[in-house]
């Protein structure tokens, strides 16, 4: 017998869905015939929603996430299933420079998003608010992975926001609210739509094809992980159609998913490097990250996907080697259409 589509004709509101993974998941659940709504912030942004004309397959609305009346408005016009909010200030470096508007777009807009569906008639079933790994702060190696009941104790401002917006969240699905929301701490994505050339992958890939110099931020040494798009979109559809399906399981859950592998930063640069056949650069790299000091940035951070396998089954099928193929091929394209 054939299985029944869940996602089928499924009205589901995207915040952030012009950005990378808002991109990518609304391209997914289209084909799987879900209807989108999705919210953004500029017209005019490089996207794989427009590059790839998503945009013209849902109902795509201009605005600004701390706009009460605006949401209230999408809410009051539309029945909605499903929620994906993910629409935030996501760059590090701005969030130090512009701590103030990155407290409005990630806090105000997190907490103005919840209250409209607090106050809303309807019942939205299933909704899903990305925090981050960054939120936990600074732990030394030997407490790492991260676990889900770990304190969240950030310094930085965008973690700070992000922690802010996770513990919002956390309020909105507590006994006094009871909205079926789940938090998801995931690691760094990374894949095609990385369109956030301050991101490490996609700029060191575009300083191999343009054949320009490669700045590397730090010293190199900091350990991250790296988790693949498609990865993470299977993901984020798997837990949101559980939190429908069994909102007592899953309402006020947290998630942590990564692939539990710890990169040095100059780690991921070798492979991009050496995989582009760049071994001269990565030479001149090698010799002048010496000199780099790293401010403002945890040293460790990664994750493992303990217990969202035991909720879900979940865990990742990509490796960062596995994809490199994939990545350059999406970005060469990209770029030559430039
Ligand atoms: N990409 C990662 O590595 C990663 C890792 C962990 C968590 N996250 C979280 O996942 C979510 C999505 O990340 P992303 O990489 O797709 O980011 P992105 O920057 O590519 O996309 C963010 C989206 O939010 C929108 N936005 C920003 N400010 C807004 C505002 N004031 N009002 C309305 N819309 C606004 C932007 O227009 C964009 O569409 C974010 O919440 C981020 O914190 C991302």
């Amino acid at each position: 017998m054939k299985k029944k589509n869940f996602w089928k004709n499924k009205k589901v509101f995207i915040t952030g869905v012009a950005g990378f993974v808002g991109s990518n998941l609304a391209k997914n659940l289209i084909k799987d015939g879900a209807k989108i709504i999705g919210l953004t912030k500029n017209k005019k942004i490089n996207s794989l929603l427009y590059i790839e004309k998503i945009d013209r397959k849902i109902d795509l609305i201009f605005g600004e996430i701390t706009d009460k009346e605006l949401i209230k408005n999408i809410f009051l016009k539309n029945k909605i299933d499903i929620c994906f909010h993910l629409a935030a200030q996501v760059e590090v470096g701005a969030a130090r420079q512009y701590p103030y508007s990155t407290w409005e777009t990630n806090v105000r807009g997190t907490y103005t998003f919840l209250e409209v569906i607090r106050e809303s008639k309807q019942k939205i079933r299933s909704i899903i608010v990305a925090s981050s790994d960054k939120a936990y702060g600074d732990y030394p190696l030997k407490k790492l992975p991260y676990k889900e009941n770990y304190e969240l104790k950030p310094q930085f401002p965008y973690d700070t926001s992000k922690a802010c917006a996770d513990m919002i969240a956390k309020s909105y699905s507590s006994k006094l609210f009871k909205l079926p929301i789940l938090i998801t701490r995931f690691s760094n994505i990374y894949g095609p739509g990385q369109l956030n050339f301050t991101a490490l992958i996609p700029d060191a890939i575009r300083s191999c094809i343009l054949k320009k110099k490669f700045n590397v931020r730090s010293n190199g040494q900091a350990i991250r992980d790296f988790v693949y798009i498609d990865d993470i979109i299977q993901l984020y559809k798997l837990l949101s159609k559980n939190l429908y399906l069994n909102p007592k399981k899953f309402s006020g859950q947290v998630f942590n998913a990564g692939t539990n592998t710890k990169y040095r930063i100059i780690d991921i640069i070798d492979k991009i490097f050496i995989f582009a056949k760049k071994k001269r650069e990565l030479k001149i790299i090698h010799r002048t990250i010496k000199k780099n000091k790293t401010r403002g940035e945890l040293s460790v951070q990664f994750m493992d996907y303990d217990k969202i396998f035991r909720y879900v089954g979940w865990k990742p099928k990509y490796n960062f080697s596995k994809t490199l193929p994939i990545i350059f091929k999406w970005y060469k394209k990209y770029l030559r259409k430039l």
